[in-house]
């Protein structure tokens, strides 16, 4: 959500800005900008949109020769999407970049607009770079004025700040919302995430919530905690196909042995990452998560549950950090975030450590925020996940629980060797399902013609395909921008029914290995009240409009998975026949580091 970069050096400040944003345009995209400060001279652009209105803009800016400059990609939090709300925001001389929420502004502003100071835009941004002048008309020297500013502000931020006065310096700040400094053989580089970084940067310093100063092109090495930049991270590329989402979900079948790799084996999981004696104690689990990270965290107390009889708590953090929840010490807390830098959910782990639990967390990025607070982490493997809705990374959080949950059984003795191995070999085939057949993208494809209209849609789906049915569910409505709910099966005649009619669609996921028959008789209970059912199946059923063969196979597991496929190709397809950008759906954003 809203990304920053900064550099320092004598490059070419435009083109290192405008790669460093485009890496980081999936977390933001309403809007973007940069502001270059060389030889006194501030040259500020900004536009609307994808970063290539941007990189149009400044298309016969010249930046080489010692400067500093800062950039940003836009979420909008307050304020529309224009141009003037667009960062970098400017005073007099000037300019500052800021992602994360200042809860303050509005008194800030008033006050500040007392003092004669003028407004463009409506963002709570802004006031910084005011309250920044005001404080130097007082104090004399930035760094003191930069300081006193940020005593005034109240909320999250990381923050990039440039001015005049002390020309080759970046000013940052950080507070709950993720910035690092990097130093390469040609300046110091500024960015909300790694993925900027590489390329440039050798080493780099991930500035814990607090910390505050300023760079010029010396100060680096004074930075407390310098790591190397690993520089394996490959940047992600479509590599032929159309959508960064359907690659994704192409690559599924790769990752998810990634995930298993090492971990599993013969008739047991292990996790290296988990020491001996780390789970003594525990008698209970809490997951807390956010949208696709809470579906799989739904989907994995399922398991927990039943492999580990564990009872497992389920939370959204956002809920969670509010609720004055009741927590013991003999409660495992489970965080899972694809980003690592969800703010509710780092902010639920937070709260969770200061009352004493043990935590862990199960995220794709390494060096996340979430990682670095957890006491214990299980990386997903997933690798860089470009598409703004989830897919790849929703499945190796399953995975991960799923061995999570043999890896507890097992210590805990409450699955036989022979049910572990069981599993074992459901596991790996789960993973081979989800390699996409082409005459099932292409049914699917087909298909999605039929799915354009109506007043929405119903994913149904019982026990841990009602976790999946969410999912499809939210897949559908981020990038098709169609109405869509979940709903477990047997609630539909609770309330869901009445809208029954052949305008709302029905997608029911109606797996061999698990309460077939029950399911069979809430679809059957829609289909009589004259409801469009696609039904995702491996057993023929009249009742259904269209039906979308799975094979018959061993385990529900199995068919979580290849359902779990069949519900990302179908959100895709329709969203590509609505003329949607798929892999950035308006007003999402990848990573969501504001509450
Ligand atoms: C949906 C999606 C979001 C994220 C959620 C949590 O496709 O991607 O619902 O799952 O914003 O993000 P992470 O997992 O990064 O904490």
């Amino acid at each position: 959500m809203c990304g920053i970069v900064g550099y320092i050096g004598s490059n070419e400040k435009k083109s290192i800005l405008l790669s460093g944003l485009k890496e980081l345009e999936y977390r933001g995209y309403d809007s973007a900008g940069i502001s270059v400060l060389k030889e006194g001279e501030l040259s500020v652009f900004k536009a609307v949109g994808k970063l290539s209105h941007l990189e149009n803009k400044c298309k016969d800016f010249e930046s080489c020769g010692f400067g500093v400059a800062i950039g940003h990609t836009r979420w909008a939090t307050h304020g529309k999407p224009t141009e003037i709300n667009a960062h970098p925001h400017m005073a007099e001389f000037s300019n500052v970049v800021h992602n994360g929420i200042i809860e303050n502004y509005q008194e800030l502003k008033k006050e500040l607009g007392e003092r004669g100071c003028r407004f463009v835009s409506q963002t709570d941004t802004e006031v910084i770079v005011h309250l920044f002048e005001e404080c130097l008309k007082e104090l004399f020297d930035p760094f003191e004025a930069f300081k006193a500013t940020l005593k005034r502000l109240k909320g999250a931020y990381a923050i990039l700040l440039i001015t005049k006065k002390s020309p080759d310096r970046i000013y940052y700040a950080k507070n709950g919302s993720p910035l690092i400094i990097g130093k390469g053989s040609d300046g110091v580089y500024f960015a909300s995430s790694d993925a900027p970084l590489i390329g440039y940067a050798h080493s780099v310093c991930y500035l814990q919530d607090g910390d505050l100063g300023y760079m010029d092109e010396k100060s680096f090495d004074q930075l407390p905690l310098i790591r190397p930049l690993s520089v394996n991270k490959l940047y992600a590329q479509k590599e032929g196909y159309r959508y960064f989402m359907e690659k994704e979900i192409y690559e599924q079948h790769k990752v998810l042995v990634e995930t298993m790799m090492g971990r599993v084996g013969g008739a047991e999981v292990h996790f290296e990452e988990i020491e001996a004696g780390f789970l003594e104690g525990i008698e209970e689990i809490t997951i807390c998560a956010c949208g696709t990270s809470y579906h799989a965290g739904l989907a994995g107390s399922y398991l927990l549950e039943r492999h580990a009889k564990l009872k497992t708590n389920v939370a959204i953090a956002s809920e969670f950090r509010y609720k004055e929840p009741i927590m013991r010490p003999s409660e495992l807390f489970v965080v899972i975030s694809q980003s690592g830098e969800t703010a509710d959910t780092l902010e639920a782990l937070k709260q969770a450590k200061r009352a004493g639990l043990k935590t862990l967390a199960i995220c794709n990025m390494d060096n996340s925020s979430i990682v670095r607070e957890a006491h214990c982490s299980i990386l997903t493997r997933a690798g860089i996940e470009k598409g703004v809705a989830s897919t790849k990374a929703f499945a190796t959080q399953v995975m991960v629980l799923w061995m999570l949950s043999l890896h507890i059984a097992k210590i805990r003795h409450t699955l036989l060797k022979e049910e572990i191995e069981g599993q074992i070999h459901s596991m790996v085939e789960s993973a081979k399902l989800t390699r996409v057949d082409e005459r099932l993208h292409e049914r699917l494809k087909k298909l999605s013609k039929r799915y354009l209209h109506g007043h929405g849609f119903f994913f149904i789906g019982r026990d841990i395909f009602y976790p999946l049915a969410l999912e499809g569910a939210l897949k559908l409505k981020e990038i098709s921008y169609l109405h869509a709910e979940g709903y477990p099966s047997g609630e539909m005649k609770h309330g869901p029914i009445a809208l029954a009619d052949s305008e709302l669609f029905t997608v029911a996921l109606m797996p061999k290995n698990l309460l077939y028959d029950k399911i069979k008789s809430n679809v059957e209970e829609l289909a009589a009240r004259d409801a469009t059912i696609c039904a995702i199946t491996p057993e023929p059923f009249e009742g259904a409009d269209d039906l979308v063969f799975t094979a018959a196979r061993e385990s529900y597991m199995e068919e979580f998975f290849e359902m779990m496929v069949v519900l990302q190709i179908l959100a895709l397809e329709i969203s590509v026949r609505l003329g949607n950008d798929v892999d950035m759906p308006r007003n999402l954003a990848k990573s969501v580091t504001v509450e």
